[in-house]
């Protein structure tokens, strides 16, 4: 197989305890792998370490232990964790936060092209306006301001940002979870769209396994700092070995299962 895009070697992760808590161990020693163009599901509890790994990757976070690697390589300078923040985006779940309330969105999403370097500022307005089209939303929102948008609009908005420095990969975390049904199932048709398009690698986090089964190729279930079972989404679905993976696929709602089970009929 190719180098990965991005990898995880053992990593750690210990918050330190406030007020007389003992610290706490929210990562301990995960490994994980991106290729080019798939599509990593990352599924578990709250509160199992999900996002606190999303974070490592991409340098939000530091590890304790561990290392994170981009492109084969070691992260050494600044330089080499902003080129890694290029080409792996982290999009977060709440694009209400994510966004800046008073920053119109053409501004937001000519931002990142600024602080890369990237398009010259005279084709800025352009290449924001092509974006929007891409994520389905008409040339005058960008005119708007967040508060002025739907959650799905915000969505949009959000992955239009995290794309407008053409990355390899999205760090999806939760990215409907905010949304009403319908809401996130465009968006994650959108995704799928964008996906196959932009030939992105994603790593998709999310508690509803259903969307992880039809959107990934792999799968690693986490369970307190660690992961406990991994492989191909088939065979992790169709035959788990973990309890907990077990446990959790039983927790699938009975009519989506029985959806599930006729599907390939
Ligand atoms: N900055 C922090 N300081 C202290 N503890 C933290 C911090 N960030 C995360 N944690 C703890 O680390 C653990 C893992 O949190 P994380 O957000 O990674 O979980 P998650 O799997 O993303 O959960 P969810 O599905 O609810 O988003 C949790 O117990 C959380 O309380
Ligand atoms: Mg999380």
């Amino acid at each position: 197989m190719s180098r990965p895009i991005i990898e995880a070697r053992d990593v750690t992760r210990t918050f330190p305890g406030r007020g007389g808590a003992p610290a706490f161990q929210a990562l301990k020693g995960v490994s994980t792998a991106l290729h080019a163009g798939e599509t990593l599901g990352l599924v578990g509890e709250s509160g199992s370490g999900k996002t606190t790994l999303a974070r490592v990757m991409v340098g939000l976070e530091s590890a304790t232990s561990g290392e994170v690697r981009f492109q084969g390589g070691a992260l050494k300078t600044r330089a080499d964790w902003r080129a890694l923040r290029r080409e792996v985006q982290y999009v977060f779940q709440d694009p209400f936060t994510a966004l800046c309330p008073t920053m119109r969105i053409g501004a937001a999403l000519a931002e990142p092209l600024a602080i890369h370097g990237l398009c010259p500022h005279a084709e800025r307005a352009d290449r924001v306006t092509q974006m929007l089209g891409l994520v389905g939303l008409h040339p005058d929102t960008a005119r708007r301001l967040p508060s002025q948008l739907s959650g799905g609009q915000r969505q949009r908005v959000n992955l239009a940002r995290a794309l407008m420095v053409e990355p390899r990969a999205l760090i999806c975390d939760e990215i409907v979870s905010g949304l009403d049904v319908s809401v996130q199932a465009q968006i994650l048709a959108l995704l799928v769209d964008l996906q196959q398009r932009l030939d992105l690698a994603l790593i998709f986090i999310s508690h509803d396994l259903r969307v992880v089964r039809y959107l990934c190729d792999r799968v690693q279930v986490m369970l307190l700092g660690e992961i406990v079972e991994e492989g191909p989404v088939a065979q992790v679905f169709d035959n788990p070995q973990h309890d907990y993976t077990r446990a959790l696929l039983a927790a699938i709602p009975d009519r989506a299962r029985a959806a599930e089970a006729t599907d390939g009929d």
